[in-house]
């Protein structure tokens, strides 16, 4: 049996031109702050204030990739991927977030995109992966209205220069992270601690996606899509109504209070409703006449980037005061329950994604998808074969690209799945505790050594099949 994509659910095959990719981010891999123009980002600024990253470690070396990037084009080979997916950094080719590109900024990337061009390997470039120029946070940051112009006009300009040489391109990576754990929460850069900036953030990170959407379009870029962490929201005892009405917060604040605007070009009126008291979101006053409009600018792809499924509970004694990236929603809170997990202690559960896919496809009716994340850390070592015995991350990423292809059977339009990380790296306020990597990294030697499951997963790309 055929299903309309083409694809043969009877066996584990995916359908021909599958997208098998492997996933970076500037500021977690490049290193070399300093170099050839680059000016601090709110991440720089971030790392290097005491006790907000673990042992204070920052990304000023990371994976060196600055200057080792052949290396990794050449690993990437090695993984027998067929795009690459990573980020621009935006204070490296513009680095006070306005004015003209810096030189030295695109030629790295020229050369980058050489590299990758000899190797046959796709390039998939996320415009923004939460490194902000600084002097842009220092003016108000996201939840000021004028980054998202700023970011509107680095995206033209940076594919004025690119765009012949990129077919797909990515605005942002993860808004609800840079939004509510950066401005809400505080345990990612800017490390801010206001609810209702955290919502006009949302709200600009939006516009500036549907803005920069709109510039690319106009210059006849070839696909443009956002990526979203998304995931599958559960109360933790379904039959206490606190808790579904948490659960029903949370979904709103993680994946509605995005998906609607982008792909129905309306927010949630129950989230509207809840945020009231904190932020008027459906006044005029943040959402100006026609920014949905802009917001919603149609797609030609999403990414869903997906880790875990969260259980929610609404506590009996909310902390007033205590920092959450639920804003409006004191007392929520997330459930461990103890089942098995990775090294971030978030539940293996492949579940989740195959649900994450059916519902985006089901209630949305989105362009098609890709997932452009999916991995797991753990506390991976060389053994003195020379190896890296990671078989807890083989049948994670098994379970997870199952999860995809039964979703794919039934339907779905899921075009691709890349793997969260190409390398171990800067794993934000984790430092460089927390090892994603199919590859790898001795962070005193810069050393690389494919693990075992990057070899696992080059026999999967190469066969096209679990
Ligand atoms: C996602 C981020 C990515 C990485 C993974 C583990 O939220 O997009 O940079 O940190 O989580």
């Amino acid at each position: 049996m055929t299903n309309p994509h083409g694809h043969d659910p009877s066996t584990s095959r995916f359908p021909e031109g599958f997208v098998w990719g492997a996933a970076t981010s500037s500021y977690q891999i490049e290193g070399a702050v300093h170099a050839d123009g680059r000016l601090p980002s709110i991440w720089d600024t971030f790392a290097h204030t005491p006790g907000r990253v673990h042992r204070n470690q920052t990304g000023d070396l990371a994976d060196d990739h600055y200057h080792r990037y052949p290396e990794d084009v050449s690993l990437l080979a090695d993984l027998g991927v067929t795009h690459y997916r990573f980020s621009l950094a935006w204070p490296r080719l513009q680095p006070e977030g306005y004015g003209p590109l810096n030189g030295a900024g695109l030629d790295f990337y020229s050369r980058l995109l050489d590299s990758l061009r000899e190797h046959g390997i796709t390039p998939w470039v996320t415009l923004y992966h939460w490194d902000l120029p600084q002097s842009l946070e220092d003016a108000g940051g996201w939840p000021r209205r004028e980054t998202a112009e700023h970011f509107a006009a680095y995206a033209a300009l940076v594919h004025q220069r690119l765009g012949d040489r990129v077919p797909h391109w990515t605005t942002l990576n993860e808004p609800w992270c840079s939004a509510f754990l950066g401005y809400a929460a505080g345990i990612h850069a800017p490390g801010r601690t206001d609810g209702a900036a955290a919502v006009r953030a949302a709200h600009h990170l939006l516009l500036g996606h549907g803005l920069a959407a709109r510039a690319l379009r106009e210059q006849g870029a070839r696909e443009i899509g956002v990526t979203l962490n998304l995931a599958p929201v559960e109360a933790a005892e379904p039959d206490r109504a606190a808790d579904r009405d948490a659960a029903r917060r949370a979904d709103g604040l993680m994946n509605r209070i995005f998906l609607d605007p982008l792909l129905r070009g309306a927010y949630p009126a129950d989230v509207v409703a809840d945020l009231a008291d904190v932020v008027d979101l459906g006044g005029a006053g943040l959402v100006h006449d026609g920014d949905l409009d802009v917001i919603s600018t149609p797609l030609d792809f999403l990414g869903v980037n997906y880790y875990t499924r969260l259980v929610i509970r609404q506590g009996d004694d909310p902390k007033p005061g205590r920092p959450t990236p639920w804003v409006g929603a004191a007392g929520v809170e997330t459930v461990g329950r103890g089942l098995p997990a990775t090294a971030m202690g978030w539940e293996i559960a492949p579940d989740g994604l195959h649900r994450t896919l059916t519902r985006v496809w089901r209630e949305y009716g989105p362009p098609p998808l890709y997932v452009t994340e999916n991995g797991a850390a753990y506390d991976d070592e060389v053994t003195p074969d020379g190896r890296v015995h990671d078989e807890q991350r083989r049948a994670y990423l098994e379970s997870h690209i199952a999860a995809t292809h039964r979703a794919l059977a039934e339907g779905v339009d899921v075009r691709g799945y890349f793997v969260w990380s190409l390398l171990d790296n800067f794993e934000w306020a984790y430092g460089y505790a927390k090892r994603f990597g199919l590859v790898h990294v001795d962070f005193e030697t810069q050393r690389r050594t494919m693990k075992d499951s990057g070899r696992w997963f080059a026999e999967i790309t190469r066969a096209n099949a679990l």
